[in-house]
């Protein structure tokens, strides 16, 4: 089931989404939390460390499980997933950073950091609330559209659409790594609750074929369709053809 909230400005955007958040580690301290990077959560996880100063929320009980990494950055690299997630939310906060969890993309054997993320899921129970940002080809986390799509944590060769949206973080699309590791679409939906984020007029054509259109590899956020509890977060652009 989908509940879509459409906001009118990204003040309510990131309250919204911080909100959301905020009471589920009130109601449960020991909470999984699915982590994204992406433009999208930035300001999401900017309203959270403001909670979290006014002592309104802690992350010191909970765990948290990021989406992807890039294959080959080493974890300092500015635009590694690990350092943004430091730099975006947990060096902010009082998350325990033994209980902050990433894939890794610099393993020496990536299919065992694979499997080794894998069991990480497993053993940590369900994720309670998963969030997600959207890609312009309808990935979520580095799932990119193909013939198939695979459940569990994997590596991926990612699409030329994605490097060329990600560029912009870098000098050059030269240096975009061309893999990625990920959670799988399976592992993603097994989340309690989904959260998706999709802001700006780029991303509304998209998110319609998303969530509207046929379930399709295609377009691998179309499988949220079948998720029992999805909230929607957009604002007025991306959610015009809603
Ligand atoms: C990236 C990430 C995704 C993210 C997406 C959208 O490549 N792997 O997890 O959701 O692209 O990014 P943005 O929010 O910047 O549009």
């Amino acid at each position: 089931m989908l509940n879509i909230i459409k906001v009118n400005n990204e003040q309510q955007f990131n309250e919204t989404g911080a909100s959301l958040i905020a009471s589920l580690l009130q109601i449960n301290p020991r909470a999984n939390l699915g982590l994204a990077t992406g433009s999208t959560p930035v300001g999401v996880y900017k309203r959270l460390i403001e909670l979290y100063n006014e002592g309104l929320v802690s992350f010191k009980d909970a765990q948290s499980y990021n989406l992807d990494e890039y294959i080959g950055l080493p974890d300092n690299h500015p635009e590694s997933y690990r350092r943004f997630m430091n730099e975006k939310l947990f060096d902010h906060i009082d998350i325990q950073k033994q209980n902050t969890h990433v894939p890794s993309g610099n393993a020496e054997n990536l299919e065992q950091a694979a499997d080794d993320y894998n069991r990480l899921l497993e053993d940590a129970g369900l994720i309670d609330l998963q969030l997600l940002g959207l890609g312009h080809n309808g990935h979520i986390g580095f799932n990119e559209p193909a013939e198939e799509l695979q459940g569990p944590t994997h590596i991926v060769t990612l699409d030329e659409v994605t490097r060329n949206a990600n560029a912009r973080f870098f000098n050059s699309i030269d240096e975009v790594p061309t893999h990625a590791i990920t959670m799988g679409i399976g592992s993603i939906l097994k989340a309690k609750q989904i959260l998706l984020m999709a802001k700006g007029a780029d991303k509304a054509e998209i998110l319609a074929t998303a969530l509207k259109g046929p379930l399709t590899t295609k377009c691998p956020a179309s499988f949220l369709q079948t998720h029992a509890n999805v909230v929607v977060l957009v604002d007025q652009a991306a959610g015009r053809l809603l």
